[in-house]
């Protein structure tokens, strides 16, 4: 089983480890271009990202040549709310080609920062509450169960909040400010980028226009020196049973 996911705080990771087989991180896997992937069954484990997949993996999985006789998808998200999510996914699924599959959902802390205040985030979900609902997601792979969506949502592409296109992500790091006082030019949000839109120039990050809107450069933040605009506070997260260097070794470009 090969296990393909994408994380910005770990929590995706956290849940691929859980999960079990050889662990991909997609960033890594487009980086070396790699795009063959075959194995009986194939997952991924991956964010929701505004009530879709984040766009680096949707053009993935698009781009991909993926041969497996079973394929899953477990997508985790704060709790939001995922809208037409699975009916989108179901759909790349189905042009995929894709015949026998198990698509499920589940509620980690929710690290979108203008929305979530991180303390209460952390206070209320953990992994440990989770271990019920991933032990039922393992049996389900493990015995290779099908789980489609119920009620496709027809129209999906008319609902008003679905806004991963280019020239929205072209904008969206004009959100970011940088604390200069409070930045010591370490590079760790250099590292934790998984498409290089970061550089330092003489130690001050800059940010070049292509960003995936993953939030890992703000969460890791030793100094907390990233803001974005609208945060709730300055309070952080990354997965309790997630290091730095995992997060750096799954998406450093
Ligand atoms: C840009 C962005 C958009 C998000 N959109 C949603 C959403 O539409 N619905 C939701 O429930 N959670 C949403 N989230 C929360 C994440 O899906 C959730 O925190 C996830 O566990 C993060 O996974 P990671 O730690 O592997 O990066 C969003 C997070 C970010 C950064
Ligand atoms: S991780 Fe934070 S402290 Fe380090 S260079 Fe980036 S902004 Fe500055
Ligand atoms: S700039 Fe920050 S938020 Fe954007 S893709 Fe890179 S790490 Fe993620």
């Amino acid at each position: 089983m090969k296990t393909l996911y994408f994380t910005g705080t770990g929590n995706s990771l956290y849940l691929a480890k859980q999960i079990g087989g050889e662990l991909f991180s997609i960033p890594q896997l487009i980086k070396d271009k790699t795009y063959n992937i075959e194995d009986d069954v194939v997952g991924f484990v991956v964010p929701c990202y505004y009530y879709t997949l984040p766009r680096l993996v949707e053009k993935y999985i698009r781009q991909a040549n993926i041969k497996a006789d079973y394929v899953f998808l477990i997508l985790n998200n704060g709790g939001g709310g995922i809208v037409a999510a699975m009916t989108i996914i179901e759909n790349l699924f189905k042009e995929k080609g894709f015949t026998h599959y198990y698509l499920n959902k589940i509620v980690m802390v929710d690290n979108f920062l203008p929305c979530y205040d991180m303390i209460y985030e952390k206070k209320v979900k953990n992994n440990q509450l989770l271990e019920p609902e991933i032990t039922k997601i393992k049996e389900d792979i493990h015995n290779k169960l099908e789980f489609n969506i119920d009620e496709p949502i027809k129209d999906y592409h008319n609902l008003p909040e679905y806004n991963l296109n280019e020239l929205h992500m072209d904008q969206i790091d004009e959100d970011y400010t940088i604390d200069l006082d409070s930045c010591n030019g370490c590079g760790i949000c250099v590292k934790v980028c998984p498409v290089g839109n970061i550089k330092l120039e003489n130690t001050i990050p800059n940010f070049f226009h292509y960003c995936e809107w993953c939030m890992s450069c703000i969460h890791n933040c030793p100094k907390r020196a990233i803001h974005i605009k609208n945060e709730i506070n300055d309070e952080r997260f990354i997965n309790s049973d997630i290091s730095l260097n995992e997060i750096i070794r799954s998406n450093e470009q």
